[in-house]
């Protein structure tokens, strides 16, 4: 295939940034939308110029570093997957890609499409765990029964990879789906309950300290998340914030 790309090219955190054209030509519908960047990347360093920033790790839909915006779609237009294991066989030939950044007043641009998602750590690190003794005298996790369609609940919500697509996708910048999946997952299992209360509250504190928007039930941020996060998570969070305000 033949395409026409249109990155955005942006040097730095202060740089205004720009759409920038490129022809890239031979490329396999086999691909990944990855390789097809890497393969733009070679020609780049072989010309001289500096080759496109973009996030990438395990390249296998676990780690939640890859995050572009593809033709107005967080992790581009197929359903169910993160950038990295989007294939090209999803474009035509002589098509043309726009390619952005996650784009986010809490995920400011470093460079090119590579964008600071430290917001995400700090709404866990604000209470998306349990404490537990490691002293030697764990309890056995089999010891506390958890019924099945709990554990399968919660294990759809920590299936979240914090790839912040949700953000980008809302017209509101909202990490409600993110921090409602990082809340639920504890909260439907009985470890999770003992610090119920300070988790909810600490989390949204510091979701909404860290200038991320409101909901407001669009349900964008469910159709693009690559892992199928469902809103019941945010209305379980909504309930366990109301529980703990109360306490
Ligand atoms: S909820 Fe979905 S879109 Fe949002 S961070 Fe988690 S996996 Fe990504
Ligand atoms: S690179 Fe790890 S999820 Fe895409």
């Amino acid at each position: 295939m033949n395409l026409t790309l249109k990155i955005w090219r942006q040097k730095n955190a202060k740089d205004k940034g720009q759409m920038v054209d490129y022809k890239i030509n031979n490329i396999s519908p086999d691909m990944s939308f990855l390789e097809m960047l890497d393969v733009l990347n070679n020609e780049l360093v072989e010309k001289g110029d500096d080759p496109v920033a973009f996030d990438h790790d395990c390249r296998e839909g676990i780690c939640g570093m890859c995050s572009l915006f593809i033709n107005g779609e967080a992790h581009g237009p197929d359903r169910g997957v993160t950038t990295c294991q989007l294939h090209m066989r999803m474009f035509k030939d002589g098509d043309t890609i726009y390619i952005e950044p996650f784009r986010a007043k809490a995920f400011p641009v470093i460079k090119d499409l590579v964008v600071d998602r430290t917001a995400f750590d700090k709404i866990q690190h604000a209470g998306g765990f349990i404490s537990v003794n490691t002293s030697g005298n764990t309890q056995d996790a089999n010891a506390i029964p958890v019924p099945k369609h709990d554990a399968d609940r919660a294990f759809d919500a920590a299936t979240c990879i914090g790839c912040g697509a949700c953000v980008a996708t809302c017209k509101n910048s909202s990490a409600m789906l993110f921090v409602s999946a990082k809340v639920s997952q504890f909260a439907l299992l009985p470890q999770g309950k003992v610090e119920a209360t300070e988790r909810v509250l600490n989390m949204v504190e510091e979701m909404d300290n860290l200038g991320f928007g409101n909901c407001t039930n669009t349900g964008a941020c469910e159709v693009e998340c690559p892992k199928g996060i469902s809103l019941e998570n945010i209305a379980r969070m909504n309930r366990e914030y109301l529980k703990a305000s109360f306490r």
